[in-house]
């Protein structure tokens, strides 16, 4: 309905010789405080400069330019002051919207732009041998998401994990624990006994040079450490599998830093051959300052290979597999330099295809004290921990609500608020900003938080079990308000998903659902249901805001509760 309206003062615009952008016109509709001024209006007073005369007076001309409107879309347009105002022909549109959300169901605002062209997406991404950070958490929520969104306008995604597996701190590790391995505490939490190895030895200036040896001895295949890296590697992947599972989150293929050693040397034969890499100080480098974007390291002195070539040569490797149209890495904001190298190397190479290659980059998951989160200086934020702080509250908020509940159930229940929570409370910030993890906040059940939305969803389940009508719906003539609202924030659902998807932005999800959320409670609060004389109308409006939050809270890979 929205995008009629944007049409038409479009068209009357143009008319009148101004020339504006669909995007800046929806931006400008308002929705007026009451049905009585219309369902959604336009002002004019931007106009006034431009156009040299009154608002009201330019209003008047564009709705004469607007000319006739079709009936089945609209009962009337008229002016009001400096606004255009359009009544939209509730009747008709609204019947045939909410048949429409009825009838689509999980499709409802799908499109099929990507026409099963394929969308490569690396996310996740963890480093072996440490445990799930929090940067990891992000790329792992927003790059789903990312992924979904893409699914729901028709394109193929393919979810790639690109393992952390290979590299200096390796060394690090194998050096550590040959020197402080105890292999009662590795059988018990082996990720955790690792951390506290790598915390150790990177405190320590002379460990760290010893480790380079080690790391150099696992490149050359040294039996040993060959050994002790598989045993990281296994234990590692089987620690994030459970994670994944509980997430509920699949990938189309495991791929990993030590999976590009079979290509390095051909991509470092390449680079040599194209001119393109220079030997400096004993290292091999790219220089890249011409295009301001410093040296890459392409290979250390010591012959140890690093990130850069690993990634390039994973890229060419992916656009020969996959033929992307647009390949996104959903990785934290502080590589966003070794991207950008990555990617102009790539060019020069002669892959037109890099220009489709995207960082899409997260801010950092800070603490209470505003500082980073870090590894390194042994400061441990990792996956668990983070669900069982955020279980805990959930369990007394829900145990607060529900006295009788069982432990079971509580527990169950109580592990899925702390997800929804968790992921909520992610994607609700446009992804670039830093996010600070409270997760008191997080678990709240008002404001703008997971819990807020189960319940929201939870308690409109509730309504449409108790009804006994089976009656079909039909509209009323005129809409209250807060019936209005609720109705037309459903049908904006397409384009939102839409816009989110264009901006790789799940935010634009996520607030969008804590509107619809809020929308309804107003309405709910505002009307009676069961027992109504409008009830089959209403329940027809709360089934198909269930299944609109359901389509958005999927679109976000948060699971809803049918009772909270
Ligand atoms: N494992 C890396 C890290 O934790 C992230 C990998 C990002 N992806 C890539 N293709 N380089 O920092």
């Amino acid at each position: 309905m929205r995008t009629e309206v944007v049409k038409l003062i479009k068209e009357a615009l143009k008319k009148k010789g101004v020339k504006l952008e669909e995007d800046k016109i929806n931006s400008m509709i308002e929705i007026p405080p009451s049905t009585e001024l219309g369902d959604y209006a336009f002002p004019c007073f931007f106009l006034a400069k431009e156009m040299k005369m009154e608002p009201a007076e330019i209003a008047l001309e564009v709705r004469t330019k607007i000319g006739n409107v079709p009936e089945e879309y609209f009962n009337d347009v008229q002016t009001h002051g400096p606004y255009i105002n359009f009544f939209i022909n509730h009747k008709g549109q609204v019947y045939e919207a909410l048949k429409e959300i009825l009838k689509k169901r999980e499709s409802f605002g799908k499109s099929n732009l990507g026409q099963k062209r394929t969308i490569v997406i690396e996310f996740s991404s963890p480093n072996i041998a440490k445990s799930f950070g929090i940067g990891h958490i992000r790329s792992t929520i927003i790059g789903n998401s990312i992924a979904n969104l893409c699914e729901f306008q028709g394109y193929t995604a393919k979810r790639i994990n690109y393992l952390g597996d290979w590299g200096a701190q390796f060394g690090q590790l194998i050096f550590g624990y040959k020197k402080f391995g105890d292999s009662k505490k590795f059988k018990k939490n082996p990720l955790a006994h690792l951390q506290e190895i790598y915390v150790k030895i990177n405190k320590n200036k002379k460990y760290l040079e010893e480790s380079k040896k080690e790391f150099k001895n696992l490149e050359e295949g040294d039996r040993e450490n060959l050994a002790l890296w598989r045993k990281f590697r296994e234990l590692s992947i089987s620690e994030f599998e459970k994670i994944y599972k509980m997430f509920d989150i699949k990938f189309d293929e495991f791929t990993s830093e030590s999976g590009t050693n079979n290509y390095l040397e051909k991509t470092l034969k390449e680079l040599k051959e194209k001119k393109l890499s220079r030997k400096s100080q004993g290292a091999l480098v790219v220089h890249l300052k011409k295009y301001g974007l410093g040296t890459a390291i392409i290979q250390k002195s010591d012959g140890t290979s690093i990130y850069c070539l690993r990634d390039i040569a994973e890229a060419i490797r992916r656009h020969k597999k996959y033929n992307f149209e647009k390949m996104i890495y959903e990785v934290g904001q502080e590589q966003t330099m070794h991207f950008q190298q990555v990617f102009k190397i790539l060019e020069l190479m002669g892959y037109g295809w890099a220009k489709n290659c995207v960082h899409v980059k997260h801010g950092l998951y800070l603490g209470k004290d505003k500082k980073k989160f870090s590894t390194r200086k042994g400061k441990t934020a990792d996956l668990n921990e983070i669900i069982d702080i955020t279980e805990k509250y959930a369990q007394k908020e829900i145990s607060k609500r529900f006295p009788e509940l069982g432990q079971k159930e509580l527990k169950e229940r109580a592990l899925k608020v702390a997800l929804a929570s968790i992921f909520y409370g992610d994607l609700k910030n446009n992804r670039e900003t830093n996010i600070i993890f409270d997760p008191k906040s997080f678990v709240s059940f008002e404001g703008n938080t997971g819990p807020y939305i189960l319940y929201s969803y939870a308690r409109a389940s509730s309504i449409l079990k108790k009804t006994k009508t089976k009656d079909k719906f039909s509209v009323p003539k005129k809409l209250e308000d807060k019936e209005r609202d609720l109705f037309k924030s459903l049908t904006d659902f397409p384009e939102v998903a839409l816009k989110a998807f264009k901006n790789y932005n799940p935010s634009i999800i996520a607030n969008y659902i804590y509107s619809i959320c809020k929308t309804f409670n107003e309405f709910y609060h505002a009307h009676p249901v069961i027992g109504s004389d409008e009830e089959p109308f209403r329940l027809a409006l709360i089934e198909s805001f269930r299944q609109v939050l359901r389509n958005s809270c999927n679109l976000l890979g948060i699971k809803l509760l049918e009772e909270m």
